[in-house]
């Protein structure tokens, strides 16, 4: 499938769309969102990827904001629309049945913050920045950004990085625990391949009752997440990953597991 504003790669079942608008620092703009799009729902029809990386082309930048020269002039019903569509991209990516990873290997602003807070975890490269600082532009955050980072590191710090505008080094985004793991701009892509690859070693049936279960489980009470983690228990119980990684526990070998209910 062609593509000009991202790339996608699969290799062992890890699929990896990097940005590709190295000249804008990979901007957001309309082009980019639909392509994005389109590319996530490849991802989610295809049974043989386990793993999804999101990265951004170049050295400097994973995803500098949504593209300030497209909504400059938007009217305010565009901007909800604008608002609405990024969002629905973005929520693609939450939605995934896969686990998925940012690599934030530079700037993450705005609603590259945003799109990293939609993966399952973040690792960062020394350098990165993040943050979102959209009230620098006289706005705010688009993208879910007050949503999803208030719900990730806790209201008053969320509050604190949105009322300010602050964008903040990699090892600071480490500290509120927006960030899981830093390493130097060189080993960023080792690291989060070793992750990708130990995760695309798990059952997919479990992998994906255990998303299912926090990330619903966040929307809602403790004692209806406590069922929906429940369900998912039982149905992974039933699945054949689950007959084979008990099995090759008691036989002192390892699993081997084929991604499938029954
Ligand atoms: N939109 C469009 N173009 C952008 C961009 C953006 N978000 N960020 C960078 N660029 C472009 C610059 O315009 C520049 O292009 P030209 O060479 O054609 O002028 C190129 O990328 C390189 O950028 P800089 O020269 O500015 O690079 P720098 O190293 O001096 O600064 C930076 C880097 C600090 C990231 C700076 O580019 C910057 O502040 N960018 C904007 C960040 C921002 O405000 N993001 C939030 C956007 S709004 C948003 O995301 C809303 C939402 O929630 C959906």
């Amino acid at each position: 499938m062609d593509f000009e504003n991202i790339l996608i790669g699969v290799e062992e079942g890890i699929a990896t769309i990097t940005f590709n608008r190295p000249k804008a620092l990979n901007a957001l703009n309309s082009a980019l969102l639909a392509e994005l799009s389109r590319a996530l729902d490849n991802v989610a029809d295809d049974e043989d990827i386990r793993v999804l990386v999101l990265t951004g082309a170049g050295d400097k930048a994973f995803v500098a904001g949504a593209d300030i020269k497209e909504l400059a002039a938007l009217t305010a019903l565009q901007a909800k629309r604008f608002a609405q569509k990024g969002q629905s991209v973005i929520n693609k990516i939450a939605a995934l049945p896969i686990p998925v990873i940012a690599a934030v290997n530079g700037y993450a602003l705005g609603g590259g913050t945003e799109m990293a807070l939609a993966c399952d975890f973040i690792y960062a490269a020394e350098s990165a920045n993040m943050g979102l600082p959209e009230t620098t532009l006289g706005l705010i955050p688009g993208f879910g950004g007050t949503q999803r980072l208030s719900r990730l590191i806790g209201s008053n710090q969320a509050k604190e990085l949105i009322y300010t505008g602050k964008i903040i080094p990699a090892r600071e985004a480490q500290t509120l625990g927006l960030v899981n793991q830093v390493f130097s701009a060189e080993l960023l892509m080792g690291a989060v391949m070793e992750t990708a690859r130990s995760l695309a070693a798990k059952g997919r049936v479990s992998l994906r009752a255990a998303k299912e279960a926090v990330n619903s489980g966040l929307d809602t009470d403790l004692a209806t997440g406590l069922k929906i983690e429940q369900d998912g228990f039982a149905i992974c119980m039933i699945s054949t990953d689950a007959e084979e990684g008990t099995r090759a526990f008691i036989e002192k070998r390892k699993p081997v597991f084929k991604g499938r209910l029954s």
